[in-house]
C-alpha cells in the first residue's frame, strides 16, 4: 500500500477502508476517470473490478465498446444494462407530470438518473457478490451526494469508494497515469474543456469556459441543438398528445414514451429549442453555472404543463406549482427515496388523471410557443362570458361535472 493510501481521511461511515474491499462493482462510463479507476482500484486496493454501464440514452454512445475496454483493463466481468424504459417510466414520466424545471430552467435528467443508476449498481454488486461500489463523482458536486444516498439506503451493508475525491490527481496527471498504464485516452492528450454528463432528457456542459460569467456560451459547447441563428427559416407546428400526463403521440404518431421523446428532441433540436444557460444553486452550497441542452424536455415540459393548466381549476393552478418547486428540489437534492417524495407523486398522479388531450406548438429558431389546444376535460366554456353571477364557481362546477361524467347519480 503507497504511503499517501494510508493517509487518506474517511469522509464518510460507510466508506471504505482498503483493508476491507475485496471485490468492486465499478460505475464505469469508458470515460478517462473511470477508465484510471477501473486500473487504479486493481493496483491500490489490489481488489477485483466488475463493471456496470448504465445505458439511459446518451446519444451517440457504443456500450459494446465501452464494455470491451473495460474487460481490457482488467475488468473480472463487465455489465451493459439498457435502462431506457424504465428511467423514461419509472423516473422522467414523474418529472413530466411534476412539471419538473429545478430553479425554474434544469429539467433534472442528471439528477433523475443517477438514483436509478445507483439502484442498479447495488442490484449487480449483490449479484456479483461485490462488498464495495465506487463511484466517479468528485467531491464537490451533487452527483456523489445522489449516488450515495440511493446506495446507502438501498443496501447499508454496501462499502463506497470514490477514488476521485482522494488520488489527488489533476487532468494533467491522470492522463499520465493512462499513458504508463496502457489505458487508451480517446481525443489524444488534448485536455476536453467542459465536463458533460446527458441521457434522453438532456445534456450539460460545466466547467472550463463556462465558468467564465461574463462571456455567452461558446459555440463549440453545444452538441445536441442547433444554434438558433443557423435554424431552419421556416417554424414548424408539433402536436404533442397526451393521456393522464403521460406523451403518447407526437406529430400525430402513437410511440413509446423512450422513441416519443427521442423524436421530441430530434425537433426540438433542429429548432434551435432547448438551450438553457443557467446559475445554480447545488446542493452542497456552490452556486455554478450549466449550460443545458434540453430539446425534449422544453417541448414536453411546455406542452404538458400548458395542456395541465387547460384542465386545472384556478385553485389548483395557483397550488400545484408549488408542489412542483417543491419535487423539484427533493429530487436535486438527491432524496428519491424521501417519503415526502411519495406523498408527492401521490398527489401528482391524481392531478394528472385528467390531463388527456393534445398541445401543438410552434417551433422557431429558439423558441417553443403553444398555438393551439384540445381536451376533453378543459374547463373552457366561452359561451358562459357575461353570466357574471355564476362565475365565481364556474371552474369548480364544471371539474365536478366532468369528473363524474357517465357515473350514476351525477
Ligand atoms: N448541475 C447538474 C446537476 O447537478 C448537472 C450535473 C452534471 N454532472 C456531471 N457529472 N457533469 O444535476
Amino acid at each position: 500500500m503507497p504511503e499517501e493510501r494510508r493517509t487518506h481521511v474517511r469522509t464518510a461511515s460507510y466508506e471504505a477502508e482498503p483493508g476491507e474491499v475485496g471485490r468492486v462493482l465499478l460505475l464505469y462510463s469508458g470515460g478517462l476517470d473511470t477508465s484510471v479507476m477501473l486500473k487504479w482500484i486493481q493496483d491500490e486496493y489490489e481488489a477485483e473490478v466488475v463493471a456496470l454501464t448504465v445505458n439511459l440514452g446518451q446519444p451517440g454512445e457504443d456500450f459494446e465498446v465501452v464494455r470491451g475496454k473495460a474487460l481490457e483493463l482488467g475488468a473480472l466481468d463487465a455489465f451493459v444494462v439498457d435502462a431506457r424504459e424504465q428511467f423514461a417510466r419509472d423516473y422522467v414520466l414523474l418529472a413530466i407530470k411534476a412539471n419538473a424545471r429545478y430553479g425554474g430552467g434544469y429539467p433534472l435528467f442528471t439528477a433523475l438518473g443517477r438514483p436509478l443508476i445507483a439502484k442498479l449498481a447495488v442490484e449487480k454488486a449483490r449479484e456479483a457478490r461485490c462488498d464495495t461500489i465506487a463511484h466517479g463523482c468528485t467531491g464537490k458536486g451533487n452527483d456523489q451526494v445522489r449516488i450515495e444516498a440511493t446506495v446507502t439506503t438501498l443496501a447499508p451493508e454496501l462499502k463506497i469508494i470514490a477514488p476521485v475525491r482522494e488520488w489527488r490527481m489533476g487532468r494533467k496527471e491522470e492522463i499520465e497515469y493512462a499513458r504508463t498504464h496502457g489505458i487508451p485516452v480517446k481525443g489524444g492528450t488534448e485536455v476536453p474543456p467542459y465536463s458533460i454528463d446527458d441521457n434522453l432528457w438532456g445534456r450539460s456542459s460545466e466547467g472550463g469556459p463556462i465558468e467564465d460569467l461574463s462571456e455567452g456560451a461558446r459555440d463549440d459547447v453545444f452538441d445536441l441543438v442547433t444554434v438558433p441563428e443557423d435554424a431552419p427559416d421556416e417554424p414548424e407546428l408539433v402536436e404533442i398528445e397526451f393521456e393522464r400526463g403521460c406523451p403518447v403521440a407526437i406529430g400525430g404518431e402513437r410511440l413509446g414514451l423512450v422513441e416519443l421523446l427521442e423524436r421530441a428532441g430530434e425537433v426540438g433540436a433542429r429548432h434551435g429549442v432547448g438551450i438553457v444557460d443557467h446559475i445554480e444553486d447545488r446542493i452542497v452550497g456552490l452556486k455554478v453555472r450549466d449550460v443545458y441542452e434540453v430539446p425534449a424536455a422544453e417541448l414536453v415540459l411546455t406542452a404538458h404543463s400548458e395542456l395541465e393548466k387547460l384542465v386545472g381549476t384556478i385553485h389548483q393552478n395557483l397550488f400545484k406549482p408549488g408542489l412542483d418547486r417543491h419535487w423539484a428540489y427533493l429530487v436535486y437534492a438527491g432524496l428519491w427515496h424521501e417519503p415526502l417524495l411519495g406523498d408527492l407523486n401521490a398527489f401528482m398522479d391524481r392531478v394528472n388523471e385528467q390531463v388527456t388531450g393534445s398541445v401543438t406548438l410552434k417551433l422557431y429558431k429558439g423558441g417553443v410557443r403553444p398555438v393551439a389546444r384540445a381536451s376533453p376535460n378543459a374547463l373552457y366554456d366561452p359561451e358562459l362570458a357575461g353570466f357574471g353571477e355564476e362565475l365565481w364557481t364556474l371552474q369548480s362546477r364544471m371539474a365536478y361535472a366532468i369528473r363524474n361524467r357517465g357515473k350514476d347519480g351525477a
